[in-house]
């Protein structure tokens, strides 16, 4: 008998009765170009490389996207929603062992392979785990916001089982878990649409046992991709994208857009508080889909860096709005004593994909890496902020090559913050393939550090990050 809730069934029904009404069109831009999905699933172990890779480097680095197996209508397909699949490089002693890449075992997934379902339990009509892949205690997870379970991958990126990490509840997680450095928890923000009136704040320990569970009421049901940690709070961003039953009947695909009637605020939950601890300041409506690092100031306040947009799936109904919204990257100072957030602008160019020497999570740091692009087809640069100097340097990937979120991996026994390595995937519409970039933080604006060059290509997607054998 399905765990299904009569309003999962009616939610589910009317998502398909309305996707059912949307005229069909067989363009979508999500479904295109550097997006489009492949249509198998590989294994190659003959990679040559370029360059030197380093031999310290030993483990896996994993990156996740959308990579829908069908789509029945694709104008009304939204970027968010396809079906996840992993793109996996194995990196040992100085050489690439494999590469692979393999959808998420979801339901429907499994069925369309003639597989039996992956173990575990399911939590609502939709399973689609596609945004984020991250090692926490000793294994590997990848996650999504708003409903479904995590998943747990093997090795060589099989799905092992639903599940909130080893509890049993039935709880929505989160893409983006922040993991503290010094005492191995991962602390999450999490949204289920089907509950609008609460987010929860779940805390999973290096153990992977889910720790704490406290209920914050919220209004509107408004969409958290990312939060924050310093050493003694988490950073709520409630902004005004919230759930929209006007998008779901004009048939997008995600049922979530802008909202002038959200107060937009940040909330400081102490870390082990309670609900009625959240100290709620305002800012002015924006949308953040990412952080990159917070850190408690003397003043009793928070420094918060984040990409803002000025709006977000306002108009667009299939992905982020692509083209006039000015993006930029800020530090927000939050202040509960003014009940104030100021914010100054760190760089006024177009970027997404914040990322930072992460050992360096919840405490003042100096180098931020982003992605820039020019328009939604390339993003070419990969920028290194000086936080310290204001200043920006870019690794330009060249014409026609576009590169995913780089990760900042550090040197095993560095010292300075940006002794390592920036590793991404950088598609290259060229040749109609992908390569592994790995770029040397301290030497941005040389050539890479080394490439990998893969027979396939990745398409453009969300989150990944480097799974080192010791972590
Ligand atoms: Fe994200």
């Amino acid at each position: 008998m399905s765990s299904l809730s009569l309003k999962e069934r009616a939610v589910g029904w009317l998502s398909a009765r309305m996707k059912s009404r949307v005229p069909y069109s067989d363009s979508n831009r999500y479904l295109e170009g550097i997006y489009a999905p492949v249509s198998e699933e590989r294994t190659e172990t003959k990679l040559t490389i370029t360059g030197d890779l380093p031999r310290e480097l030993n483990g896996l680095y994993a990156r996740i996207g959308p990579n829908p197996m069908h789509v029945s209508n694709p104008g009304a397909y939204h970027w968010f929603t396809g079906d996840g699949m992993v793109h996996g490089l194995r990196l040992e002693n100085g050489q690439a062992a494999w590469y692979r890449n393999r959808w998420i075992g979801t339901d429907s997934v499994r069925r369309h392979q003639n597989l039996p379902k992956v173990p575990g339990p399911r939590r609502g009509v939709v399973d689609a785990v596609n945004t984020n892949v991250f090692g926490h205690g000793g294994r590997i997870w990848a996650s999504v916001e708003a409903g479904a379970l995590p998943v747990e991958l093997d090795g060589e990126l099989g799905t092992v089982k639903h599940g909130l990490f080893d509890s049993t509840a039935l709880r929505a997680f989160t893409a983006h878990p922040r993991i503290d450095p010094v005492t191995g928890e991962a602390h999450a923000i999490c949204y289920d649409a089907l509950k609008p009136n609460r987010i929860s704040h779940v805390v999973v320990d290096a153990r992977c046992q889910v720790t704490k569970v406290v209920e914050v009421p919220v209004k509107h049901g408004p969409m958290i991709h990312d939060c924050a940690i310093t050493r003694s709070q988490v950073i709520i961003l409630d902004l005004p994208v919230t759930f929209s039953v006007k998008h779901v009947f004009q048939g997008a695909g995600l049922p979530y857009g802008w909202n002038d009637r959200h107060q937009a605020r940040v909330g400081l939950l102490p870390r082990d508080g309670a609900a009625k601890d959240v100290r709620w300041i305002p800012v002015d409506p924006c949308y953040v889909f990412h952080t990159c690092n917070a850190y408690d100031l003397d003043d009793g306040g928070v420094m918060l860096d984040v990409v803002v947009h000025a709006r977000m799936f306002d108009r667009s109904r299939i992905g982020p709005e692509a083209d006039g919204t000015r993006i930029t990257f800020e530090r927000w100072h939050i202040d509960p004593a003014r009940g104030a957030v100021k914010r100054t602008v760190i760089s006024e160019q177009n970027q997404e994909f914040p990322r930072c020497n992460e050992t360096l999570n919840t405490r003042p740091y100096r180098y931020a890496y982003t992605v820039g692009f020019s328009n939604a087809e390339q993003a070419r640069g990969l920028f290194r902020h000086d936080l310290h100097t204001g200043t920006t340097l870019t690794h330009d990937h060249g014409a026609g090559r576009s590169t995913g979120e780089a990760v900042f991996v550090p040197r095993q026994g560095g010292t300075a913050e940006d002794d390592g390595w920036l590793m991404a995937y950088v598609h290259d519409a060229n040749t109609q393939r992908s390569d592994l970039v790995v770029v040397n933080a301290q030497d941005l604006t040389g050539p890479p550090q080394a490439i990998v060059h893969l027979p396939v290509r990745v398409p453009a997607g969300f989150h990944g990050n480097w799974i080192p054998d010791s972590h």
